[in-house]
């Protein structure tokens, strides 16, 4: 006879929901799988009276998620009730009341991760979190355990999918920024408030789970280079086209010799031959470089309802197994082999530049003099043929440099009296 698990599910929306509804529709295969039962015998929510598309008995609703912590009966805790304030303080008391805690919760790890993965240490009880990276995508489990022996010498992602939504619907469509963000929100992948994920946050929070749970290091959210795609334009989408490359919002992750860690998320130009430029609408994907595995490739959806809970379910197993067999195991907690974080300045890349510049004689011979004189190597200058005179866009593709020197050369550009906007800045990767 299958033994059961008690859960208390806090939160109840878009994932939460995910988790009763398909813990129902494959309970008897997760019992035939795993030896156990899952039963939610308690779900907060904030608001007892809101529609829902699951039918919960009303005796096991709460609005106070202390009821699930307080309860003995409850084994395992899963918080999905998002933001960052409450969600510790949940995450915290239960792991505090030796209780099994599984969050989706990125925001939360990013800016409390080494608190709480220090407190379930402590407490001797498990946090698991497999929901919190690219939803779906088993990319936790992945570093964490398949590649647990190589050295992970980069990480390049495609982690959010709202934006990648909307970059390949510019790219696609050759629409604008606004038009492709309100289609996104009209079809429910972004938020009425999507800046966590156009800004580039919601991928620099799990680009710092992977980066702790590669290198044992928690890179501070001020020691990160984030950018958003706000300020991408179909013309650079264009230009970066006609040159061979794709813009994508791209996470990385990456070991530097000295075994510091070098971490950013910015909209960058990949060439269009490689696997992640194909990697289109709300779609994710995660390829990891190990020492001896070579590269690895993970795919599929980074989001929503389904995807979301199947890694939740994931977690939930693993509880059931430790609490089955292994009481108090962490599994493999990666400790301080590496170093620290290394400094935006210090990172290095080529660099893609948008200059709009006056269309006249030596203006050419003004930018490449600036950058002549900070020691940057330029690949190559394109003025696109302007109609009809008027201001006209310079393309510069940069030889790779440190940041600080590529800051400081275009703090000059856009100073020179024929710069006419604020200059586009992107990164180039070239896998190499
Ligand atoms: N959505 C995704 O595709 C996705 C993917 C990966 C990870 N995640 C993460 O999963 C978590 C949940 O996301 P979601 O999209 O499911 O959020 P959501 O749809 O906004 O649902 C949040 C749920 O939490 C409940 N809630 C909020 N504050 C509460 C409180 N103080 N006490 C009790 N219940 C409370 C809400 O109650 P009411 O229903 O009564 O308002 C709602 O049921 C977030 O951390 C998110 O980052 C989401």
């Amino acid at each position: 006879m299958a033994a059961t698990i008690s859960i208390g599910l806090a939160g109840l929306g878009n994932v939460g929901a995910g988790v009763y509804k398909n813990l129902e529709r494959n309970g008897d295969l997760l019992a035939e799988r795993t030896g156990h039962r899952f039963e939610v015998v308690r779900v907060a929510v904030r608001d007892l009276g809101k529609a829902r598309d699951v039918e919960v008995p009303a005796a096991r609703l709460t609005t106070d998620w202390r009821d699930l912590v307080a309860d003995p009966a409850i084994q395992v805790i899963v918080e999905l009730i998002g933001g960052v304030t409450e969600a510790h303080e949940l995450v915290k008391s239960a792991l505090e009341a030796g209780k099994i805690v599984i969050t989706g919760n990125k925001a939360l790890l990013a800016e409390h991760g080494h608190e709480l993965i220090a407190l379930a240490e402590k407490m001797d009880v498990p946090l698991y979190f497999e929901a919190a990276v690219a939803g779906g995508i088993p990319i936790i489990k992945s570093v964490r355990e398949a590649l647990v022996g190589n050295h992970i010498l980069a990480i390049y992602g495609i982690i959010n999918g709202t934006s990648n939504f909307i970059l390949t619907q510019m790219a696609r469509r050759g629409i604008d920024y606004r038009t492709a963000l309100a289609e996104a929100q009209a079809r429910g992948y972004a938020e009425a408030d999507p800046a966590l994920d156009v800004n580039g946050w919601d991928a620099a929070h799990k680009a710092i789970i992977l980066a702790w749970l590669s290198y044992g290091l928690w890179v501070r959210p001020n020691e990160i280079v984030v950018d958003g795609i706000e300020n991408v334009s179909a013309a650079d989408i264009r230009l970066a086209a006609t040159l061979g490359y794709t813009i994508k919002l791209l996470g990385v992750v990456r070991l530097h010799e000295d075994r510091r860690i070098e971490v950013r998320v910015q909209p960058t130009l990949i060439p269009s031959s490689h696997i992640l430029a194909s990697v289109n609408d709300v779609f994710n994907a995660v390829v990891v470089h190990g020492d001896i595995v070579g590269e690895t490739l993970f795919y599929g959806s980074g989001a929503g309802q389904n995807a979301t809970s199947s890694a939740v379910i994931a977690d939930l197993a693993d509880a059931a197994h430790n609490l089955a067999k292994n009481p108090g195991c962490q599994g493999f907690l990666p400790s301080g082999y590496y170093g620290q974080a290394v400094t935006v300045d210090e990172t290095v890349s080529p660099y893609y530049i948008r200059l709009r510049v006056e269309d006249r004689p030596g203006v050419i011979a003004q930018v490449t003099s600036v950058i002549a004189r900070h020691d940057i190597g330029l690949s190559s200058l394109v003025q696109p043929k302007v109609e009809g005179g008027g201001p006209a866009d310079l393309m510069l593709m940069m030889h790779a440099a440190p940041f600080g020197r590529m800051r400081a050369a275009l703090g000059e550009l856009e100073k020179l009296s024929c710069v006419t906007e604020k200059p586009i800045l992107m990164r180039v990767e070239n896998f190499a």
